[in-house]
């Protein structure tokens, strides 16, 4: 699935000869598109997007930045949507034998890396799609669909840690140092964090039918909760008797990260983007980041969230 760099469009490059650009810890360029960093395989996959989406009212799509709790959101969203057609159980279900990122796929990553992807129009709705572009880009394809976005966050020390231990397996030498500098200064794969999370929380406030803010931590201290959270804005809330049949401990438990990632289908095999499926699966949870990251890394990283999210109401 995955282009060179060099492999772009002539429409792409004339963008790309027009947009700041800085490079990362290897020394590959990043460019600046509409207030965030892509490498240029992906900047083709957008424009592609922005170019032939179209959403149906009725889509579903789950938003995020790498490493803040996407796997299991699409787990969680798929067997919510589908539980009259797969009842959520241990025995059989789509999710016990193929892994979230290939039953819910990314837009940008995936299915528009390639120009665009042949039977998006056949498919039956609801669709679910994924994407870890901000608020901005993705709206401006969605040309007013009143369709569902969920997003899901996470604490910026989590999810960086998350990512190094991650990209460390890809790349040699690649520092906590590295990683904290990239963040800080911003200049990182969908980055700067501060700025998409922004771009959610704040139509998620203005246009909430439209956009469903969530948190990575909120699911793991009250998963029902979120779950029936969901459920609700995606318009097939839980019945009485649904609630009583055990349905959402049921969904609960498939998602669950002991579930999924002790699966022959997630520990083996490779996604539809390109990534190992173990890759998905660290250790899960909150404030792992304690054991990896100095206190003065961590008050940095802080402050500067802090600082872009004053007066916004949003507080990590
Ligand atoms: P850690 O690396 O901190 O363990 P994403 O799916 O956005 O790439 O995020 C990956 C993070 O979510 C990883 O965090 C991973 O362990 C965690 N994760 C994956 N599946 C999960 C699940 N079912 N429940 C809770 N956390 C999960």
């Amino acid at each position: 699935n995955f282009m060179k760099d060099d492999d772009v469009s002539q429409e792409c490059k004339n963008l790309i000869s027009s947009l700041p650009s800085e490079k990362d810890f290897t020394g590959r360029k990043l460019y600046s598109y509409q207030g965030s960093w892509y490498y240029p395989n992906t900047l083709q996959a957008i424009l592609n997007f922005q170019t032939h989406f179209q959403a149906r009212d009725s889509d579903i799509i789950l938003a995020s930045l790498p490493k803040s709790g996407t796997t299991w959101l699409k787990a969680l969203a798929f067997a919510v949507v589908h539980r009259n057609k797969y009842a959520p159980n241990l025995e059989s279900h789509p999710l016990l034998s193929d892994n979230p990122h290939n039953l819910v796929r990314f837009l940008e990553l995936d299915l528009y890396v390639k120009n665009q992807c042949p039977g998006l129009e056949e498919l039956p709705s609801p669709r679910i799609f994924a994407t870890h572009m901000p608020f901005q880009t993705l709206h401006e394809s969605l040309r007013d669909s009143p369709c569902k976005v969920v997003y899901v966050c996470r604490d910026i020390k989590d999810v960086l840690v998350s990512r190094w231990h991650f990209r460390s397996k890809l790349v040699s030498n690649y520092s906590l140092e590295d990683i904290v500098e990239e963040y800080i200064k911003g200049v990182c794969f969908f980055g700067p964090f501060q700025e998409q999370v922004l771009s959610y929380w704040k139509e998620s406030l203005v246009n909430s039918n439209h956009v469903l803010f969530m948190r990575y931590e909120e699911m793991i201290e009250k998963p029902e909760a979120q779950v029936i959270r969901v459920a609700d804005f995606l318009g097939c809330p839980f019945t009485e008797e649904e609630k009583q049949s055990g349905i959402v401990e049921n969904i609960l438990e498939l998602c669950s990260f002991g579930n999924l990632s002790n699966l022959e289908a997630n520990k083996t095999g490779t996604s539809t983007c390109g990534i190992p499926h173990h890759g998905f699966f660290g250790k899960g949870g909150v404030g792992g980041w304690n054991n990896h990251l100095t206190d003065d890394m961590a008050r940095k990283l802080d402050e500067m969230v802090e600082k872009k999210l004053e007066g916004s109401g949003l507080k990590f």
